[in-house]
């Protein structure tokens, strides 16, 4: 596997990229997520701390996309939301009261590609693989409730991580007018607005329909 982690030019993915929706339960020993790697960036650690409870079936309720290479089933990266926003948030007292409003909405709880695929586009030569792993996490939104409008979508980003900021506001995420009052950039896309064009089919496969949250059709394939 190429090298990419110091070069501007993207390399670009051979197969397509497929998206398996995941259960917290299904994620429990999952395989494919023992050997994801994220190690470098501002995000790392909770990156890790995220996958090490999804392995140990200690972590939250969340609805996981595994971002998956078609024809080898690799794992390119993860995706995952709270359908029922942040708990923590809206009970802490502490928390900024708008923030706290903002916590009963799905919450985006990570995207990140493995570190092997740093600075990778899909094989249409221009969709980055953050952007493909957004998208991922707003189709399980879409999935969680068919027929309906998007719902008010956040997510909390490190003020430093310039990547993700850049894959989120690709999807009209914007920083809240008070976050500043927040420790971390709050990022809310707003409820109505439809997902931009899915990439070329031959490059990107969208979660199936009927397939989001708890939905997971015995014998599904990884890919
Ligand atoms: C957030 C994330 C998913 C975005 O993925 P991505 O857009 O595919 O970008 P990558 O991180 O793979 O690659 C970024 C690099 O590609 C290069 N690049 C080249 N052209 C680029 C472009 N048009 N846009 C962005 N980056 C470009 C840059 O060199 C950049 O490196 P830098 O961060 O040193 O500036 C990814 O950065 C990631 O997984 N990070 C670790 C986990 C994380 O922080 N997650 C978010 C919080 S949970």
């Amino acid at each position: 596997m190429p090298d990419a982690s110091r070069q501007r030019t993207p390399v670009e993915l051979k197969g397509r990229v497929i998206v398996t929706p995941r259960s917290k339960a299904e994620c429990a020993n999952e395989p494919l997520l023992e050997e994801f790697r994220c190690e470098g960036g501002p995000a790392a650690g909770e990156v890790q701390m995220i996958v090490a409870n999804l392995l140990s079936g200690e972590a939250l309720a969340q609805t996981v996309a595994l971002v998956q290479e078609e024809s080898s089933g690799e794992l390119l990266g993860i995706a995952s939301v709270r359908m029922d926003g942040n708990e923590q948030i809206r009970s802490r007292s502490s928390e900024p009261w708008f923030l706290r409003r903002l916590a009963v909405n799905p919450y985006v709880n990570v995207i990140a590609r493995d570190e092997r695929y740093r600075n990778h586009v899909l094989r249409d030569g221009r969709t980055r693989l953050g952007t493909a792993l957004l998208r991922a996490a707003l189709e399980l939104v879409e999935q969680s409730a068919p027929g309906k409008p998007l719902p008010t979508v956040w997510a909390l980003i490190r003020r430093e991580n310039r990547a993700s900021q850049r894959a989120f506001r690709e999807f009209a995420f914007y920083p809240h007018d008070r976050s500043e009052e927040s420790q971390q950039e709050v990022f809310v896309r707003r409820a109505g607005r439809p997902l931009p064009p899915a990439p070329d089919p031959e490059a990107y496969r969208p979660l199936e329909p009927g397939r989001g949250s708890g939905q997971r059709r015995a014998g599904a394939s990884r890919g």
